[in-house]
């Protein structure tokens, strides 16, 4: 995959939501730029592990958002954050067992990324942006 720079569209206004997205991007680019480089698959099954657990961090962080605003769309957000991170783990396993996955997961993961962050993230940073003014 190409090198993804952080881009205008992916910001959403909402500071904590954006700054944990620029290291979650950074985590997949990171991953991009070693697999290219050829590290070995141990390392990348760490940086695996690391994008799964940030993954559940940012998604805790948002759905604690949620609860706090009272989020009509929590259930349906929550379920593309579980489906997601289902994916993670089923790849690190795969990858764990010496299969050659990650061209096909990375674009995968980037473009879940873009997609539900201009989607999904973005129709909950407006829900709270017109709440708190
Ligand atoms: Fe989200």
């Amino acid at each position: 995959m190409a090198e993804i720079i952080w881009q205008s569209w992916f910001e959403l206004g909402n500071y904590r939501i954006d700054a944990e997205h620029r290291v979650f991007l950074d985590l997949i680019m990171g991953l991009n730029r070693d697999h290219k480089a050829g590290i070995a698959a141990d390392k990348l099954a760490r940086s695996l592990r690391e994008i799964h657990k940030y993954a559940e961090f940012h998604f805790l962080s948002e759905e604690n958002l949620m609860i706090d605003v009272a989020y009509p769309q929590r259930d349906l957000h929550v379920a593309e954050h579980a489906k997601i991170l289902h994916a993670l783990e089923t790849s690190v396993a795969k990858l764990v067992k010496g299969e050659d996955i990650l061209d096909e997961f990375l674009t995968f993961l980037y473009d879940w990324f873009s997609e539900h962050t201009v989607g999904t993230d973005h129709q909950l940073t407006r829900y709270i942006a017109a709440r708190t003014g």
